[in-house]
């Protein structure tokens, strides 16, 4: 039933280039230049006249909520603020009908979120579902959605769900864009190419599974990890944080890479590994400053970088390199070592990958 994988997480996470196709089948279409989705063409009018999207989710899918917020405002031009479930429905939350509210979940069953769905109702908002568990209670609450099509997530560490997550919402984004007007159709199209071409590049990012194992072993002994982004891939370096911490027991902390000066930088001595997210388009200048801060005191420096890059490899202590995209599609790249890092960190340390301790796959409890 792992299909010859060792745990359910290394499966899954292979599968995530099949189940990136299975997810945007039948609704991207290329060669027409077309982005069909039956959940959001029906309601198209709300969300062009939303005054702002509220994306609600928690954990990995927040996370995935976070780019798509980024990808939202970037191409669609819709103001979102993206919220922790459990924050939202406790904190009486200013909702119009004028508001689109977003709910991503895997399981279609987490408490939290399914509550700060029914408060959204409550108040005359459309709710819009991003599920993987087809017929799960939040796919049934909602008023319109789109599954992720991921296929059954065993591994308590959620991957597949995450990157799929992320793929309905670029299509979701992109789609808007055209419909507004705030992308051109030169540009839509573009993104549907490189979109196809992604996961023949993740397909080619998990040979660099030895790679990531020689890093897993150099740092699986560390007590403290930083992950730093930037833009589009700060919601990476989150998830990134998130998926060393819970399988791995490991303390890690994302953050967006310019804030560090402005606390975590008193943590860096040469105990500490940080990873950083370097691609080339996303204000790699900056990145590459931030690098230099680091190195200067004496952190090591794990850097994902784009293929061909010479500037960052000068400095950090180990690349690794993701093949060349748009910037707003890097996100689905840039994860996968991070999370082959954990799974090999985790398996190093002996520690129960696919059942971490103290988590449940769907929390049905607040
Ligand atoms: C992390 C993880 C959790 C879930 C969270 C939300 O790997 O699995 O953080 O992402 O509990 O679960 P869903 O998406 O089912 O609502």
């Amino acid at each position: 039933e792992k299909g010859g994988y060792d745990h359910f997480m290394l499966k899954e996470i292979h599968e995530q280039p099949k189940a990136i196709i299975d997810t945007y089948r039948g609704r991207m279409l290329p060669n027409e230049g077309l982005i069909k989705m039956s959940g959001i063409d029906d309601n198209l009018n709300k969300f062009l006249n939303a005054n702002r999207i509220i994306i609600i989710a928690c954990g990995t899918s927040w996370h995935a909520g976070l780019v798509g917020e980024y990808l939202l405002e970037d191409m669609a031009r819709i103001p979102v603020e993206v919220e922790y479930a459990s924050e939202f429905r406790y904190r009486n939350p200013i909702i119009t009908p004028n508001d689109v509210v977003i709910a991503i979940s895997q399981s279609g069953e987490t408490a939290d979120t399914l509550a700060a769905i029914k408060l959204a109702k409550s108040k005359g908002a459309f709710v819009f579902g991003i599920c993987n568990v087809v017929g799960s209670s939040i796919a049934r609450e909602t008023h319109a959605g789109a599954y992720t099509h991921a296929g059954p997530e065993i591994g308590v560490a959620s991957t597949k769900a995450f990157t799929t997550q992320i793929t309905v919402l670029t299509l979701i984004s992109l789609k808007l864009a055209k419909a507004k007007g705030t992308m051109s159709d030169s540009a839509f199209r573009m993104y549907l190419q490189k979109m196809q071409l992604i996961p023949a590049k993740i397909e080619g990012l998990l040979k660099i599974d030895e790679k990531v194992k020689e890093i897993a072993a150099v740092y699986k002994d560390a007590k403290n990890c930083l992950y730093l982004g930037r833009g589009f891939n700060f919601p990476v370096a989150l998830e990134g944080a998130l998926k060393l911490k819970e399988i791995s027991y490991i303390h890690a902390e994302g953050y967006p890479a310019a804030e560090m000066k402005h606390g975590p930088i008193a943590l860096i001595d040469e105990n500490m590994p940080i990873f950083v997210i370097a691609t080339n388009k996303g204000h790699y200048e900056k990145v590459v400053s931030n690098i230099q801060e680091i190195k200067s005191r004496s952190g090591k420096i794990i850097a994902i970088v784009t293929e061909g890059d010479v500037q960052v490899r000068e400095i950090a202590d180990h690349v690794i390199e993701i093949p060349e995209t748009e910037e707003a599609l890097t996100p689905l790249l840039t994860t996968i070592p991070f999370q082959l890092l954990s799974y090999h960190v985790a398996v190093m340390l002996g520690k129960n990958v696919d059942q971490p301790r103290n988590l449940a796959k769907s929390v049905t409890v607040e």
